[in-house]
């Protein structure tokens, strides 16, 4: 039997592809997953429990009955600008079921944590690439529930000798290139997508918030990592934990960003089809560049990336993008 792994957010998007590739590797998992925006049919091995993060008792329940060796936190609420609208939920959904999550582990003797953080953290960064080491300054709700969750995880390790890996995501995109998973929230708006439904004319048009940002062509750059490399990093930090390596923080991204023009130039090859682009203001809250300095989790935890290739991270998405027609949201 293999090594037991409790997976919460594991029939969301990047959750899912980190429960495929465990189930792969032959560990014991168990997701955890309230299917607000995740799917049942996401979760490829092992068994789902739909239950709410909130609901305490349930979960020190699945805690106690499944003995995990670790638990990987994926479950949360990553919209921005929602977060700017309604910030108890995203205190709520991801700071607070944190802290209750890891009060449960630590009573139950569960000392590994993995810990899905964002590059929302670092705010609008002084320079880039930005390491791990760079002021934390987000600059929403969103980023601070992260940051704050961040600083009960360094308190616990002291405290409980809990030990964690932070993994801060820059721009997750792509899909299974097996094409069994993908992206599946019919409301994305994250660009990559938004791209690719406008091709697949779901939107009349793309709209490029803003233009005028102090980059090669006046739009923003971003630093867009393959969900497998992702979750790949999941694994080898896994492993880490596992060995007896102590608490770490890590940046997830390639080290090189593309402006907002240049994936649309690249989806736009990829489909074949010449879609419809818009010029609009800013949105507010975007840093004109983030990229990650990503030399930390290389050389400490050797992850060796495998598509760093926006061609190729787009061309999966594009056919998860097609194949779906839209699944409904169970
Ligand atoms: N953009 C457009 N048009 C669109 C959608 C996006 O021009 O229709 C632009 C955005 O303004 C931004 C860039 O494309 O400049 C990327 O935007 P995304 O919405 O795809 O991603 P963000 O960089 O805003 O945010 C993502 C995650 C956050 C995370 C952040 C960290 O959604 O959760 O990356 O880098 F915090």
């Amino acid at each position: 039997m293999g090594r037991k792994i409790i997976i919460t957010g594991g029939a969301g998007y990047i959750g899912s592809h980190c429960v495929k590739r465990l189930g792969e590797l032959g560990y014991e998992i168990l997701t955890i997953d309230n299917l607000s925006s995740g799917n049942r049919w996401a979760v490829l091995y092992g068994k789902l429990e739909v239950v709410d993060l909130a609901d305490n008792s349930r979960i020190e329940q699945i805690v106690k009955d499944f003995r995990p060796d670790a638990v990987i936190h994926f479950a949360a609420s990553i919209v921005v600008p929602e977060s700017v609208q309604n910030p108890v939920k995203y205190y709520k959904n991801n700071t607070e079921n944190t802290l209750n999550l890891l009060k449960i582990l630590v009573e139950n003797n569960v000392d590994k944590f993995i810990f899905s953080s964002t590059a929302a953290v670092y705010g609008i960064p002084e320079s880039v690439p930005v390491g791990e080491n760079s002021p934390l300054m987000p600059i929403n709700p969103y980023g601070r529930s992260k940051m704050m969750s961040e600083m009960i995880l360094r308190d616990f390790s002291s405290a409980y000798g809990l030990r964690y890996i932070s993994l801060r995501y820059f721009n997750v995109a792509g899909a299974d290139p097996e094409g069994k998973i993908g992206q599946a929230y019919k409301e994305s708006t994250h660009l990559i997508t938004r791209a690719l439904k406008c091709a697949k004319g779901d939107f009349p048009h793309l709209e490029i918030y803003g233009t005028d940002y102090p980059t090669r062509d006046g739009t923003c750059i971003r630093d867009y990592i393959h969900v497998t490399d992702l979750v790949d990093a999941h694994i080898v930090a896994l492993e880490w934990l596992f060995q007896g390596g102590e608490s770490e923080v890590f940046n997830c991204g390639y080290g090189h960003g593309y402006s907002v023009k240049e994936v649309i130039e690249v989806a736009k090859k990829v489909t074949g089809i010449d879609f419809k682009v818009i010029e609009t203001e800013r949105r507010p809250g975007d840093p004109p560049e983030l990229v990650a300095d990503c030399s930390k989790i290389k050389s400490k935890l050797n992850w060796t990336p495998q598509y760093d290739d926006l061609e190729f991270i787009i061309k999966t998405a594009w056919d998860w993008e097609r194949k779906i027609s839209f699944p409904s949201s169970q």
